[in-house]
């Protein structure tokens, strides 16, 4: 089912009315491009980088992790070629002063935006953010923001196989932020000028690259699949046609987004090409010696890149239902009610204590305080329990847990399950493993 482009409108508004994301410096009329994440947006966005980081590093013996710094020498960018090449062609409308990217315009010769033939012929506008290091803001001091987490990870090579002893095949991952100046910023945040990046490069032998290309690729789309939840007609593979030259392989797992489908992960096969450059450019050897064989060669590199922001979009078009409900006001008997069926794992609020009334505030409150070591938890005795069963479905809190008159008799409380709206009975003493069950199975 295709989704519908009034969906995205729905999203964006969503999110600001309930402390998921806001756009950058409101009050001053905002900042394109630059998006801040509210209360909610940012427990999901740790949320998504931890299950990530479990799936990628912590689940697995061959993965070490890695939290490099955004700025790094100058020299970095010489070498991996982003000072030189990364790039887009941009056309200015000389009447409405719009800029675009040549390649994301349908008609090359006409402004999308008024219409007009007076275009400015393309150019090459760097996408790397500039910044100077030090006190004086001349050309030697210039340094740049990380346009990849990648690069940093390949510097780091040596001195993480060596701390960790690792021997090949291996990978590095990180999680971190990374700056573009693009040209146009658009769709939300699926495309910004700074977002954050979960990336792992996986070293091998250049005999298995292939191999592990493969091995990569069916991992990733097993995580779309099986934990994240996103169904077969929401993804697709994508093969690149035309790769870079150093490259054997290339391919992006696109999500179907209301504007039609996006690349959400790229899984690329980088061949020599960053090791061999970063020795050129330090002067370093950046070759790994294998003790077997006697033989010191460059490691090839399998890359799996994914965007934080882009997940958390998915994630939300994914999620983002609306059902028909009992409803709770006067005269009405079924209304709309929006939900949010976030898988319970990245949810920003697992569980809602919401005592009945406020008589029963206090032991409601405990047993919240107990449950927030485990779980996200919130606690709300403000407005109806209907309202506040609203209020939750739409922020995607997977269950809510009611303490009534019957919990002070029975020590037990009523769990409702967002998605079937259902109710179970529950001991106060084995709810941390009902929920261990429901939230991890
Ligand atoms: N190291 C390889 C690399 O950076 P990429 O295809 O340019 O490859 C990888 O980026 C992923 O980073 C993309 O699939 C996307 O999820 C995310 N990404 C890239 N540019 C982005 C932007 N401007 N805004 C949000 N996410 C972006």
């Amino acid at each position: 089912m295709k989704k519908s482009p009034e969906l995205m409108d729905k999203i964006v508004s969503l999110c600001k009315r309930r402390g998921f994301i806001f756009q950058s410096s409101e009050i001053y009329g905002g900042i394109n491009g630059f998006w801040d994440y509210g209360p909610y947006g940012s427990a999901m966005k740790r949320a998504v980088e931890q299950l990530w980081w479990n799936y990628m590093v912590e689940t697995r013996e061959n993965v070490a992790g890695l939290d490099s710094t955004i700025i790094c020498h100058p020299k970095v960018w010489k070498a991996s070629g982003h000072l030189d090449k990364f790039g887009d062609l941009m056309t200015d409308c000389r009447d409405c002063k719009a800029r675009h990217r040549v390649d994301q315009m349908e008609d090359a010769a006409k402004c999308p935006n008024c219409g007009s033939n007076n275009l400015t012929p393309p150019r090459e506008f760097n996408l790397m953010m500039k910044t100077y290091v030090g006190p004086v803001s001349d050309e030697e001091h210039v340094a740049y923001l990380r346009a990849e987490t990648c690069q940093p990870i390949f510097v780091d090579f040596e001195n993480v196989r060596i701390s960790t002893r690792m021997k090949l095949p291996f990978g590095i991952a990180q999680i971190g932020k990374a700056f573009r100046n693009e040209i146009n910023p658009r769709n939300f945040i699926f495309r910004s000028r700074e977002f954050s990046q979960m990336e792992m490069e996986f070293f091998c032998n250049d005999e298995d690259a292939m191999k592990w290309y493969e091995y990569w690729k069916n991992e990733r789309i097993k995580y779309y699949r099986d934990i994240l939840g996103f169904r077969d007609e929401e993804i697709k593979i994508h093969d690149h046609e035309t790769l870079a030259h150093y490259a054997k392989a290339a391919l992006d797992i696109e999500f179907q987004f209301p504007f039609g489908w996006g690349e959400l992960e790229g899984v690329h096969h980088r061949g020599t090409w960053d090791m061999s450059r970063h020795e050129e450019f330090s002067g370093e050897s950046m070759q790994y010696f294998e003790q077997e064989t006697g033989k010191k060669f460059f490691p090839t590199v399998i890359e799996t890149s994914v965007g934080v922001d882009r997940t958390i979009l998915a994630l939300l078009c994914h999620s983002y239902d609306e059902d028909m409900a009992e409803s709770k006001k006067e005269g009405v008997e079924e209304d709309v009610r929006v939900v949010l069926r976030l898988p319970a794992i990245v949810s920003p609020v697992q569980v809602a204590v919401l005592p009945l009334t406020k008589k029963l505030a206090e032991p409601a409150e405990k047993i919240c305080r107990d449950l927030r070591r485990f779980f996200r938890c919130e606690f709300d005795v403000t407005g109806s329990i209907g309202k506040r069963y609203r209020r939750q479905d739409e922020i995607g809190t997977p269950f809510c847990l009611t303490y009534d008159f019957e919990s002070v008799e029975k020590n037990s409380v009523t769990v409702r399950h967002r998605d079937s709206m259902s109710q179970d009975r529950i001991d106060v003493n084995q709810l941390k493993a009902y929920f261990e069950k429901a939230i991890y199975k």
